[in-house]
């Protein structure tokens, strides 16, 4: 019983499938609250609003870290729930539990307030903190944490970029130095001064406040702007080869899924089901599309990984669903497509062009055996229609 509600503790918390309607629930409700949170942190610094009704905040922020406190407390409890966390002893599974990321930025939300109503420790920066609940958003925004796991990824890339600007800053800063220190002591009295300037000028950002008067600092200046502009170019550029590389990967996790579960692969080992991953498409069509027309030329055939398609055989259309293909028997004989067929619902596919199908029958004979049995069972049906559409 006890086992039995910690795991659906677990599941309720952690499991964010489009089935599970308690666990969307809970989650919507969650990110509402972050959110209404975020709100009432920023109004309650505006004086005018504050002093309309300071009970009303109080309240929601005490509701609100006791919301937070029950969810964490429940987290840690259920933690060791999680399959994917391997089989040690529940009490190490909490603490790694705990020292994840995400379990901090949790503990963060309400921890400040604890301390500062039990312990009375003053912190003046208790507001700003209290802004990290927004953080608590990335547990349900997969688009946040893609940030972080690019960040995580190509972090000696960024590394690399951030050295080379501080470099270019200690060179532009200590050049100016020289160059203005004397014309300009109040402004260039030091190398952190001369820094200042430098970093408003790499950036772009340039305040103006403190600018080179000398002709050679100005020269120096200049040059200073150019390789600025070049600078913030570097870290861009892997951030955003970064991104593009984190979403093919997990891609490749979604239709990894897809593949693997589809009964025609169920033979072949994870490299083999990777090779494939890596030539099969995506496809959403609407319901009523036709996918493949009557008579066309075919340069791909299709797996069925969700919906249901409808074969025009007259006299008796045929129905194909999840798991099952279509497609092959004109990619296989190179002539035309034997019939049309038609989304009925809403489908998801996978399009497996004619070059890596030919590769794939080479590479993998079980496959072909498998394909050439349906293809004749699906030949005879054809024959069969058209001898009774011929009567
Ligand atoms: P193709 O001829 O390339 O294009 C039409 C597709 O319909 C065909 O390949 C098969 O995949 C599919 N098909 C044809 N006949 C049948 C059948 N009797 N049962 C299921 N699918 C069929």
């Amino acid at each position: 019983m006890y086992a039995q509600l910690k795991r659906a503790t677990h599941l309720f918390l952690d499991s964010s499938s489009p089935g599970d309607k308690a666990g969307m629930s809970f989650d919507y409700f969650m990110i509402a609250l972050i959110v209404a949170n975020v709100f009432a942190i920023i109004l309650e610094t505006v004086e005018s609003i504050y002093v309309k009704s300071p009970v009303f905040f109080f309240w929601f922020e005490v509701v609100s870290v006791a919301i937070f406190t029950l969810e964490y407390v429940l987290r840690v409890w259920s933690c060791a729930e999680d399959p994917s966390r391997g089989s040690n002893h529940p009490i190490m599974e909490r603490v790694r539990f705990v020292l994840t990321p995400m379990a901090m930025i949790d503990l963060l939300a309400f921890l400040p307030f604890y301390l500062s109503a039990f312990f009375g420790i003053d912190l003046r920066m208790l507001r700003a903190i209290r802004l990290l609940r927004l953080l608590k958003l990335s547990r349900y925004s997969p688009a946040l944490s893609v940030i972080g796991s690019v960040i995580m990824a190509q972090h000696k890339a960024l590394t690399a970029a951030l050295l080379v600007m501080l470099i270019a800053l200690l060179f532009s800063s200590s050049i100016l130095f020289v160059l203005e220190q004397d014309v300009q002591p109040d402004k260039f009295a030091s190398i952190p001064d001369a820094m200042w300037w430098s970093l408003a000028t790499l950036t772009t950002v340039g305040y103006g406040d403190v600018a080179p008067i000398t002709p050679l600092g100005r020269f120096f200046g200049g040059i200073t702007m150019i390789i600025g502009i070049g600078m913030f170019a570097l870290p861009t550029g892997v951030i955003a080869t970064g991104f593009a590389d984190e979403i093919r990967k997990r891609d490749f996790v979604v239709n990894w899924k897809l593949v693997s579960g589809v009964p025609l692969f169920q033979s072949l080992d994870a490299a083999q089901v990777a090779e494939i991953v890596s030539v099969l498409m995506p496809l959403v069509v609407p319901s009523n599309y036709a996918v493949v027309r009557i008579g066309d030329d075919a340069d791909s055939m299709f797996f069925i990984i969700s919906g249901r398609l409808e074969v025009e055989l007259p006299p008796k259309p045929f129905y194909l669903e999840a798991g099952e293909f279509f497609g092959e028997m004109a990619v296989l004989s190179g002539g035309k497509r034997s019939a049309s067929v038609v989304a009925v619902t809403d489908c998801n596919l996978l399009e497996l062009k004619v070059d890596d199908f030919k590769k794939l029958m080479a590479a993998h004979p079980a496959i072909a055996q498998s394909l050439h049995e349906v293809i004749a069972e699906r030949t005879r049906q054809l024959e069969l229609a058209s001898k009774e559409d011929q009567v």
